[in-house]
Protein backbone atom coordinates (compact mmCIF):
# COMPACT_ATOMS: atom_id res chain seq x y z
CA UNK A 1 0.00 0.00 0.00
CA UNK A 2 0.81 3.45 -0.55
CA UNK A 3 0.27 6.09 1.81
CA UNK A 4 -1.85 8.86 0.97
CA UNK A 5 0.38 12.25 0.60
CA UNK A 6 -0.21 12.94 -2.62
CA UNK A 7 -1.20 16.97 -2.27
CA UNK A 8 1.81 17.55 0.12
CA UNK A 9 4.24 16.02 -2.27
CA UNK A 10 2.84 16.41 -5.83
CA UNK A 11 2.48 20.17 -5.14
CA UNK A 12 5.80 20.02 -3.66
CA UNK A 13 9.13 22.50 -4.81
CA UNK A 14 11.22 19.07 -3.92
CA UNK A 15 13.20 17.06 -6.13
CA UNK A 16 12.93 13.37 -6.18
CA UNK A 17 15.90 12.61 -4.41
CA UNK A 18 14.55 15.14 -2.17
CA UNK A 19 11.70 13.64 -1.15
CA UNK A 20 13.82 9.80 -0.99
CA UNK A 21 16.00 12.00 2.07
CA UNK A 22 12.38 12.97 3.78
CA UNK A 23 11.22 9.40 3.76
CA UNK A 24 14.22 8.12 5.19
CA UNK A 25 14.46 10.77 8.00
CA UNK A 26 11.00 10.65 8.44
CA UNK A 27 9.27 8.06 7.49
CA UNK A 28 6.10 10.37 6.84
CA UNK A 29 6.21 10.16 2.79
CA UNK A 30 5.93 6.75 0.85
CA UNK A 31 9.73 4.95 1.32
CA UNK A 32 9.83 3.65 -2.12
CA UNK A 33 10.55 5.14 -5.10
CA UNK A 34 8.21 7.16 -7.28
CA UNK A 35 7.35 5.69 -10.72
CA UNK A 36 7.04 8.66 -12.04
CA UNK A 37 7.96 12.05 -10.24
CA UNK A 38 8.07 15.51 -12.73
CA UNK A 39 8.44 18.86 -11.32
CA UNK A 40 7.20 21.86 -12.83
CA UNK A 41 6.93 20.63 -16.31
CA UNK A 42 5.67 22.86 -19.10
CA UNK A 43 4.54 22.11 -22.90
CA UNK A 44 4.11 24.87 -25.10
CA UNK A 45 3.36 23.82 -29.04
CA UNK A 46 3.95 26.86 -31.25
CA UNK A 47 2.05 26.85 -34.43
CA UNK A 48 3.03 29.65 -36.45
CA UNK A 49 2.79 32.94 -34.22
CA UNK A 50 0.44 31.34 -31.97
CA UNK A 51 1.86 30.27 -28.99
CA UNK A 52 -0.46 27.04 -27.00
CA UNK A 53 0.38 26.43 -23.05
CA UNK A 54 -0.66 23.20 -22.96
CA UNK A 55 0.79 22.25 -19.76
CA UNK A 56 1.82 25.40 -17.23
CA UNK A 57 3.70 23.83 -14.87
CA UNK A 58 2.81 20.53 -13.46
CA UNK A 59 4.02 18.83 -10.40
CA UNK A 60 2.95 15.12 -9.63
CA UNK A 61 4.82 11.72 -8.40
CA UNK A 62 2.94 8.36 -8.67
CA UNK A 63 4.05 5.34 -6.32
CA UNK A 64 3.71 1.91 -7.53
CA UNK A 65 0.83 0.29 -7.12
CA UNK A 66 -1.18 3.17 -7.81
CA UNK A 67 -3.97 3.66 -9.83
CA UNK A 68 -4.78 7.28 -10.57
CA UNK A 69 -7.84 8.81 -12.36
CA UNK A 70 -6.99 11.98 -14.83
CA UNK A 71 -9.72 14.19 -15.39
CA UNK A 72 -10.09 17.72 -16.27
CA UNK A 73 -12.07 19.52 -19.28
CA UNK A 74 -11.24 18.89 -23.40
CA UNK A 75 -8.03 20.99 -23.87
CA UNK A 76 -6.81 20.99 -20.18
CA UNK A 77 -3.38 19.19 -20.58
CA UNK A 78 -4.24 15.55 -20.03
CA UNK A 79 -3.07 13.52 -23.29
CA UNK A 80 0.27 16.18 -23.30
CA UNK A 81 1.20 15.07 -19.52
CA UNK A 82 0.31 11.56 -20.81
CA UNK A 83 2.71 11.95 -24.04
CA UNK A 84 4.99 13.19 -21.86
CA UNK A 85 5.49 10.40 -19.67
CA UNK A 86 5.24 7.89 -21.97
CA UNK A 87 8.08 9.20 -23.53
CA UNK A 88 6.31 10.13 -26.95
CA UNK A 89 7.40 13.83 -27.02
CA UNK A 90 9.77 16.38 -24.80
CA UNK A 91 8.80 19.24 -22.78
CA UNK A 92 9.36 22.86 -23.08
CA UNK A 93 10.66 22.70 -19.38
CA UNK A 94 10.60 20.96 -16.45
CA UNK A 95 12.28 17.48 -15.20
CA UNK A 96 10.76 13.89 -15.17
CA UNK A 97 11.93 11.02 -13.27
CA UNK A 98 11.01 7.82 -14.78
CA UNK A 99 11.91 5.28 -11.89
CA UNK A 100 14.41 7.22 -10.54
CA UNK A 101 16.37 8.21 -13.84
CA UNK A 102 15.94 11.72 -15.25
CA UNK A 103 14.80 11.44 -18.60
CA UNK A 104 15.76 14.84 -20.32
CA UNK A 105 19.48 12.82 -19.65
CA UNK A 106 18.53 9.52 -21.54
CA UNK A 107 19.64 9.07 -24.72
CA UNK A 108 17.57 8.21 -28.03
CA UNK A 109 18.20 4.32 -27.33
CA UNK A 110 17.26 4.80 -23.74
CA UNK A 111 13.99 6.75 -24.44
CA UNK A 112 13.36 3.76 -27.01
CA UNK A 113 14.39 0.94 -24.53
CA UNK A 114 11.77 2.55 -21.70
CA UNK A 115 8.79 3.06 -24.48
CA UNK A 116 9.26 -0.44 -25.88
CA UNK A 117 10.31 -2.49 -21.98
CA UNK A 118 8.89 -0.04 -19.09
CA UNK A 119 5.65 1.62 -19.84
CA UNK A 120 2.38 -0.06 -21.97
CA UNK A 121 -0.27 2.01 -23.56
CA UNK A 122 -3.51 1.74 -24.10
CA UNK A 123 -6.01 4.63 -26.53
CA UNK A 124 -9.59 4.92 -27.24
CA UNK A 125 -8.94 3.59 -30.75
CA UNK A 126 -7.71 -0.04 -30.24
CA UNK A 127 -4.81 0.54 -32.69
CA UNK A 128 -5.21 -3.10 -33.79
CA UNK A 129 -3.67 -5.05 -36.72
CA UNK A 130 -6.87 -5.96 -38.62
CA UNK A 131 -5.56 -8.62 -40.68
CA UNK A 132 -3.87 -10.37 -37.35
CA UNK A 133 -4.91 -12.49 -34.55
CA UNK A 134 -5.41 -11.57 -31.24
CA UNK A 135 -2.55 -13.58 -30.54
CA UNK A 136 -0.33 -12.12 -33.15
CA UNK A 137 -1.32 -8.60 -31.87
CA UNK A 138 -0.44 -9.50 -28.35
CA UNK A 139 2.76 -10.67 -29.57
CA UNK A 140 4.54 -7.84 -31.69
CA UNK A 141 5.80 -5.99 -28.85
CA UNK A 142 7.63 -8.93 -28.09
CA UNK A 143 8.80 -9.50 -31.87
CA UNK A 144 10.34 -6.02 -31.63
CA UNK A 145 11.91 -6.87 -28.32
CA UNK A 146 13.96 -9.53 -30.09
CA UNK A 147 12.36 -12.38 -28.65
CA UNK A 148 12.48 -16.04 -29.64
CA UNK A 149 8.98 -17.25 -31.68
CA UNK A 150 8.63 -20.01 -28.54
CA UNK A 151 8.85 -16.79 -26.15
CA UNK A 152 6.37 -14.68 -28.04
CA UNK A 153 3.61 -17.49 -27.73
CA UNK A 154 4.25 -18.04 -24.42
CA UNK A 155 4.03 -14.86 -23.30
CA UNK A 156 1.22 -13.67 -25.21
CA UNK A 157 -1.26 -16.49 -24.39
CA UNK A 158 -0.36 -15.66 -21.00
CA UNK A 159 -0.89 -12.13 -20.93
CA UNK A 160 -4.41 -12.60 -22.94
CA UNK A 161 -5.51 -15.38 -20.13
CA UNK A 162 -4.98 -12.40 -17.58
CA UNK A 163 -6.53 -10.54 -19.59
CA UNK A 164 -9.56 -12.84 -19.80
CA UNK A 165 -8.92 -13.94 -23.42
CA UNK A 166 -7.85 -17.22 -23.45
CA UNK A 167 -10.19 -18.54 -25.34
CA UNK A 168 -10.39 -15.97 -28.12
CA UNK A 169 -6.69 -16.07 -29.12
CA UNK A 170 -7.11 -17.28 -32.76
CA UNK A 171 -10.02 -14.60 -33.71
CA UNK A 172 -9.41 -11.67 -35.61
CA UNK A 173 -10.13 -7.84 -34.35
CA UNK A 174 -13.23 -8.11 -36.43
CA UNK A 175 -14.68 -11.78 -34.42
CA UNK A 176 -14.54 -9.38 -31.10
CA UNK A 177 -16.52 -6.96 -29.18
CA UNK A 178 -15.44 -3.50 -28.64
CA UNK A 179 -14.45 -4.85 -24.98
CA UNK A 180 -12.89 -8.07 -25.97
CA UNK A 181 -10.61 -5.73 -28.39
CA UNK A 182 -9.74 -3.17 -25.60
CA UNK A 183 -9.04 -6.05 -24.26
CA UNK A 184 -6.55 -7.38 -26.67
CA UNK A 185 -4.84 -4.03 -26.92
CA UNK A 186 -4.05 -4.22 -22.63
CA UNK A 187 -2.54 -7.01 -23.61
CA UNK A 188 -0.49 -5.91 -25.91
CA UNK A 189 0.47 -3.22 -23.58
CA UNK A 190 1.29 -5.39 -20.99
CA UNK A 191 3.19 -8.50 -22.83
CA UNK A 192 6.57 -6.56 -21.99
CA UNK A 193 6.02 -6.45 -18.32
CA UNK A 194 5.70 -2.56 -17.87
CA UNK A 195 6.21 -0.83 -14.74
CA UNK A 196 3.49 1.43 -15.53
CA UNK A 197 0.25 1.15 -17.69
CA UNK A 198 -1.33 5.03 -19.59
CA UNK A 199 -4.55 4.42 -20.49
CA UNK A 200 -5.88 7.55 -22.54
CA UNK A 201 -9.53 7.24 -23.01
CA UNK A 202 -9.58 3.10 -22.87
CA UNK A 203 -13.66 3.24 -22.43
CA UNK A 204 -14.04 6.42 -24.78
CA UNK A 205 -15.64 4.14 -27.43
CA UNK A 206 -17.76 1.64 -24.94
CA UNK A 207 -20.79 1.68 -24.09
CA UNK A 208 -21.15 1.29 -20.35
CA UNK A 209 -21.70 -2.38 -19.50
CA UNK A 210 -18.56 -2.57 -21.60
CA UNK A 211 -16.64 0.13 -19.98
CA UNK A 212 -17.12 -1.96 -16.83
CA UNK A 213 -15.67 -5.21 -18.17
CA UNK A 214 -12.71 -3.03 -18.96
CA UNK A 215 -12.61 -0.95 -15.64
CA UNK A 216 -12.59 -4.68 -14.30
CA UNK A 217 -9.55 -5.70 -15.58
CA UNK A 218 -8.10 -2.61 -14.81
CA UNK A 219 -8.95 -3.02 -11.45
CA UNK A 220 -7.99 -6.88 -11.38
CA UNK A 221 -4.04 -5.74 -12.63
CA UNK A 222 -3.64 -2.58 -10.26
CA UNK A 223 -4.49 -5.32 -7.51
CA UNK A 224 -1.50 -7.31 -9.03
CA UNK A 225 0.37 -4.39 -8.34
CA UNK A 226 0.86 -2.58 -11.80
CA UNK A 227 0.83 0.67 -11.79
CA UNK A 228 -2.17 2.88 -13.73
CA UNK A 229 -2.81 6.26 -15.29
CA UNK A 230 -5.68 6.49 -16.72
CA UNK A 231 -7.73 9.90 -18.73
CA UNK A 232 -10.95 9.64 -18.43
CA UNK A 233 -13.87 12.29 -18.69
CA UNK A 234 -16.63 10.38 -17.43
CA UNK A 235 -16.42 10.70 -13.40
CA UNK A 236 -18.34 7.27 -13.14
CA UNK A 237 -14.88 6.13 -14.04
CA UNK A 238 -12.67 7.75 -12.27
CA UNK A 239 -14.46 6.49 -9.60
CA UNK A 240 -12.78 2.78 -9.88
CA UNK A 241 -9.50 4.26 -9.53
CA UNK A 242 -7.60 5.22 -5.96
CA UNK A 243 -6.60 8.48 -7.05
CA UNK A 244 -7.78 11.45 -8.55
CA UNK A 245 -6.14 13.83 -10.53
CA UNK A 246 -8.11 16.91 -12.35
CA UNK A 247 -6.72 19.35 -14.22
CA UNK A 248 -7.80 22.82 -15.76
CA UNK A 249 -5.83 24.79 -17.82
CA UNK A 250 -2.87 22.65 -17.86
CA UNK A 251 -2.32 23.11 -14.26
CA UNK A 252 -3.31 20.58 -11.31
CA UNK A 253 -6.24 21.83 -9.66
CA UNK A 254 -7.30 18.91 -7.57
CA UNK A 255 -5.38 15.75 -6.26
CA UNK A 256 -7.09 13.40 -4.13
CA UNK A 257 -7.28 9.84 -3.01
CA UNK A 258 -10.33 8.12 -3.04
CA UNK A 259 -10.93 5.97 0.44
CA UNK A 260 -10.55 2.31 0.41
CA UNK A 261 -14.23 2.60 1.56
CA UNK A 262 -15.88 4.59 -1.05
CA UNK A 263 -14.15 2.70 -3.69
CA UNK A 264 -15.72 0.64 -6.24
CA UNK A 265 -15.63 -3.00 -7.47
CA UNK A 266 -16.34 -2.29 -11.27
CA UNK A 267 -16.67 -5.91 -11.52
CA UNK A 268 -19.46 -6.14 -8.96
CA UNK A 269 -21.31 -3.01 -10.61
CA UNK A 270 -21.01 -4.83 -13.95
CA UNK A 271 -22.13 -8.47 -12.09
CA UNK A 272 -25.56 -6.31 -11.47
CA UNK A 273 -25.69 -4.15 -14.60
CA UNK A 274 -26.03 -8.19 -16.19
CA UNK A 275 -28.55 -9.37 -14.10
CA UNK A 276 -30.42 -5.88 -13.77
CA UNK A 277 -30.41 -4.20 -17.12
CA UNK A 278 -31.00 -0.59 -16.48
CA UNK A 279 -34.37 -1.02 -17.35
CA UNK A 280 -35.29 -2.97 -14.89
CA UNK A 281 -33.63 -1.17 -12.19
CA UNK A 282 -36.37 0.29 -9.89
CA UNK A 283 -35.76 3.98 -9.52
CA UNK A 284 -37.52 6.54 -7.44
CA UNK A 285 -38.96 7.51 -10.78
CA UNK A 286 -40.47 4.46 -11.73
CA UNK A 287 -41.23 3.04 -7.86
CA UNK A 288 -43.52 6.52 -7.71
CA UNK A 289 -45.27 6.40 -11.26
CA UNK A 290 -46.11 2.47 -9.89
CA UNK A 291 -47.36 3.51 -6.84
CA UNK A 292 -49.79 6.11 -8.16
N1 LIG B 1 0.49 18.85 -31.37
C1 LIG B 1 -0.11 19.96 -30.93
N2 LIG B 1 0.13 21.16 -31.51
C2 LIG B 1 -0.45 22.27 -31.06
N3 LIG B 1 -1.30 22.33 -30.04
C3 LIG B 1 -1.61 21.18 -29.43
C4 LIG B 1 -1.04 19.93 -29.84
N4 LIG B 1 -1.50 18.95 -29.04
C5 LIG B 1 -2.34 19.56 -28.18
N5 LIG B 1 -2.40 20.89 -28.40
C6 LIG B 1 -3.19 21.87 -27.62
O1 LIG B 1 -2.79 21.76 -26.27
C7 LIG B 1 -3.91 21.88 -25.41
C8 LIG B 1 -4.00 20.62 -24.54
O2 LIG B 1 -4.33 19.53 -25.39
P1 LIG B 1 -4.53 18.05 -24.86
O3 LIG B 1 -4.65 17.17 -26.05
O4 LIG B 1 -3.45 17.74 -23.89
O5 LIG B 1 -5.91 18.18 -24.08
P2 LIG B 1 -6.79 17.05 -23.37
O6 LIG B 1 -6.97 17.48 -21.96
O7 LIG B 1 -6.21 15.73 -23.63
O8 LIG B 1 -8.18 17.22 -24.13
P3 LIG B 1 -9.26 16.09 -24.55
O9 LIG B 1 -10.04 15.79 -23.30
O10 LIG B 1 -10.11 16.80 -25.57
O11 LIG B 1 -8.55 14.90 -25.11
C9 LIG B 1 -5.11 22.10 -26.29
O12 LIG B 1 -5.38 23.49 -26.32
C10 LIG B 1 -4.67 21.59 -27.64
O13 LIG B 1 -5.32 22.29 -28.66
MG1 LIG C 1 -6.85 14.01 -24.71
Amino acid sequence: MTTNNYQQTSQSEQSASAVDENNKNTGARPTTEPVIAIRDLKKTYFLGQTRVRALRGVTLEVYPGEFVAVMGPSGSGKSTLMNLIGCLDRPTSGEYWLTGKAVSRMSADELADIRNRRIGFVFQGFNLLPRATALKNVMLPLLYAGHSRGEQLRRARKTLQLVGLGARTHHMPSQLSGGQQQRVAIARALVNDPSLLLADEPTGNLDSSTSLEIMAVLQALNLRGLTILLVTHNAEIAAYARRQVVFRDGRIVQDEPIPSTTGRSAQADFDTLATHPPDRIPTRDTLERSSS
